[in-house]
C-alpha cells in the first residue's frame, strides 16, 4: 500500500519507535525484567485509593448518563465542546487563580488528549512554514534552550523536524553535601547568538521543567531570562509542566511557577498516576486557546471527558494538590535517594556522575569516558534483563554524531519498586565496572 508523504513521515521507523517496541517486547517476555526504561508513573497506594473512591463516586452520581436528576457536573454521555469539559475548565480557572493569582478566565484554558497531543498542536502551530509580510515563505523552528530534552518532542512536526537546540553548560555540583553530581545550565551566550533567533526563524521557545530525561529544574533566573528573550523576539515561551507544579509537583528545588499572556503552560494528569485517561491542560492567551480548540474540533471532535470528570472534584477541593505535596512528591524524592545510595555503592569508585536530582521520575547518569557508547551499553544491559534508555535519543535538533557526551549518559526510571530498583542497579554496576576495568 502506498502512503502519502504525511503517512510516510509518521510510519518510517525512527530510532525511538524501535527502542520503544523493544522495551514493550522485553516486558512481554517470560524472563524477569528490571524495568528502569519506561515513563510510567509509580504505583502509590494513597493515589490508587483516592482514584478508586473518585471512580466509585462518579459511577453513582450520574456522570455516565444525562438526565434531569443527574447530580453530575460533567456527563460522559455527551461530547464536550472542542475546548474541553466546561466544568473541569471552570474548576481549573478557580484552582489556578486561588493558588497563583493569574486572573484566568475560561478563555485561557483548553484540554487535549494528553499533553503529547498538546505538543503536536503547539509545535505545528509555531514551527514549520510561515508567510512573512511580503508573502515570502519562512521556515521557523522550535527553540529548545537546553538539551537533553524530552524524546517525545522529536517527531511531532507534520513534515520534517523543526528544532533549533542549544547544548548545555555542564557544571559540577554537590548534592546534599556529597560530590559526584553535575547540573546542566542554559548557555545563554550561545542561545542569544543563534542566527535562527536573531534572523526571525524561531516560532516558539520550549522547555520541560522538571526536565525529562535529566530531572533538571531550570532556575527561576533561567526562566525569567527565557521569558524576556521570548518577549523580545515576540514568540511564546512554552513550559512543559508534566512533572511540575502544582501537580504532580515532583520538584525538589525551591522555585516558582509564573504565567503571563506570552507563556503557554502545559499540564498533564499522567504523572499523578492517570496516564491512561489521556488528559492534557493548556493555559495560554485566548488566541492560542481558540487555535487549540479549532484543532481539537478537526482532530478529535472533542477531548476525552473521563479524566476531566475524575479530576474536577479533586481540583475543586485541592485534593490533587494535597496528594501531590504529601504523597507523590515525597515518594519520588525517597526513590531518588534510594537509587543514588545504591548507585554510589555500586559505582562510587568509578567515573559515574549523576545529574543533581531536582525532580521528575528519572535519574540521568553520566559515565565519563565509557569505553563503549550507551546504545551499546543498553544492548548488554538488556541481555542481562535490565532496561534503561541510552542518551542519544534525547537530543532533538542536535547532530549527536560528534558530540561525545550524548553517547555517555543513560536515563533510568526511579518509578519501579525498591526490589526492581536494587536488582537493576546491581546489574548496571556489574556491567559498567567490568567495562571500565577491562579498559584500564
Ligand atoms: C516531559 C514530558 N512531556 C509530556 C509528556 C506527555 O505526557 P502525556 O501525553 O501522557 O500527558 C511526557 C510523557 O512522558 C513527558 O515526560
Amino acid at each position: 500500500m502506498k502512503f502519502s508523504k504525511f503517512g510516510q513521515k509518521f510510519t518510517q521507523p525512527t530510532g525511538i519507535s524501535q527502542l520503544m517496541d523493544d522495551l514493550g517486547d522485553a516486558l512481554k517476555s517470560d524472563q524477569p525484567v528490571n524495568m528502569l526504561g519506561g515513563g510510567n508513573p509509580a504505583r502509590i497506594d494513597a493515589v490508587n485509593e483516592l482514584f478508586l473512591e473518585t471512580y466509585q463516586a462518579l459511577g453513582n452520581d450520574g456522570s455516565f448518563r444525562e438526565d434531569i436528576n443527574s447530580t453530575a457536573t460533567s456527563s460522559m454521555a455527551n461530547y464536550s465542546n472542542p475546548q474541553g469539559d466546561a466544568a473541569f475548565i471552570d474548576a481549573l480557572v478557580g484552582f489556578f487563580n486561588r493558588h497563583y493569582d493569574w486572573n484566568l478566565t475560561a478563555e485561557n484554558i483548553a484540554l487535549t488528549n494528553g499533553s503529547q497531543n498538546a505538543f503536536f498542536y503547539l509545535f505545528n502551530l509555531f514551527g514549520g512554514a510561515f508567510s512573512d509580510e511580503k508573502s515570502k515563505s519562512v521556515d521557523k523552528s522550535i527553540l529548545l534552550p537546553l538539551t537533553p530534552e524530552y524524546i517525545g518532542y522529536s517527531d511531532v512536526h507534520i513534515e520534517g523536524q523543526h528544532f533549533t537546540a542549544v547544548l548545555p553548560h555542564i557544571e559540577e555540583v554537590t548534592h546534599e553535601g556529597e560530590e559526584g553530581f553535575f547540573k546542566y545550565r542554559v548557555d545563554f551566550e550561545a542561545l542569544e547568538s543563534l542566527p535562527a533567533l536573531t534572523e526571525g526563524r524561531i516560532g516558539a521557545i520550549c522547555c520541560s521543567r522538571p526536565t525529562n530525561p535529566t530531572g533538571n529544574v531550570l532556575t527561576d533566573e533561567e526562566m525569567a531570562h527565557l521569558a524576556e528573550i521570548a518577549k523580545r523576539y515576540d514568540v511564546p515561551l512554552i513550559i512543559d509542566n508534566a512533572y511540575g507544579m502544582p501537580f504532580p509537583n515532583i520538584i525538589y528545588s525551591d522555585v516558582t511557577l509564573n504565567w503571563d499572556d506570552n507563556t503557554i503552560l502545559c499540564f498533564s494528569l499522567s504523572k499523578i498516576g492517570l496516564p491512561g485517561v489521556r488528559t492534557g491542560i493548556i493555559v495560554a492567551a485566548p488566541e492560542v486557546i481558540a487555535a487549540v480548540s479549532a484543532m481539537n474540533a478537526v482532530v478529535n471532535l472533542s477531548p476525552t471527558r473521563f479524566g476531566a470528570s475524575i479530576a474536577t472534584p479533586l481540583v475543586e477541593n485541592d485534593a490533587i494538590k494535597d496528594l501531590s505535596d504529601n504523597d507523590i512528591k515525597p515518594f519520588y524524592q525517597q526513590q531518588a535517594k534510594t537509587a543514588v545510595t545504591l548507585l554510589k555503592k555500586e559505582l562510587g569508585d568509578y567515573p559515574l556522575v549523576i545529574h543533581k536530582p531536582e525532580g521528575a521520575i528519572f535519574l540521568w547518569l553520566w559515565f565519563k569516558d565509557l569505553p563503549i557508547s550507551t546504545s551499546e551499553l543498553y544492548e548488554t544491559l538488556k541481555e542481562k534483563g535490565t532496561l534503561i534508555v541510552p542518551s542519544q535519543y534525547f537530543f532533538p535538533g542536535v547532530d549527536v554524531s560528534d558530540y561525545q557526551h550524548a553517547h555517555e549518559c543513560i536515563r533510568m526510571s526511579i518509578a519501579a519498586d525498591e526490589d526492581t530498583l536494587a536488582k537493576g542497579i546491581a546489574v548496571i554496576g556489574e556491567v559498567v565496572r567490568k567495562l571500565y576495568d577491562e579498559a584500564k
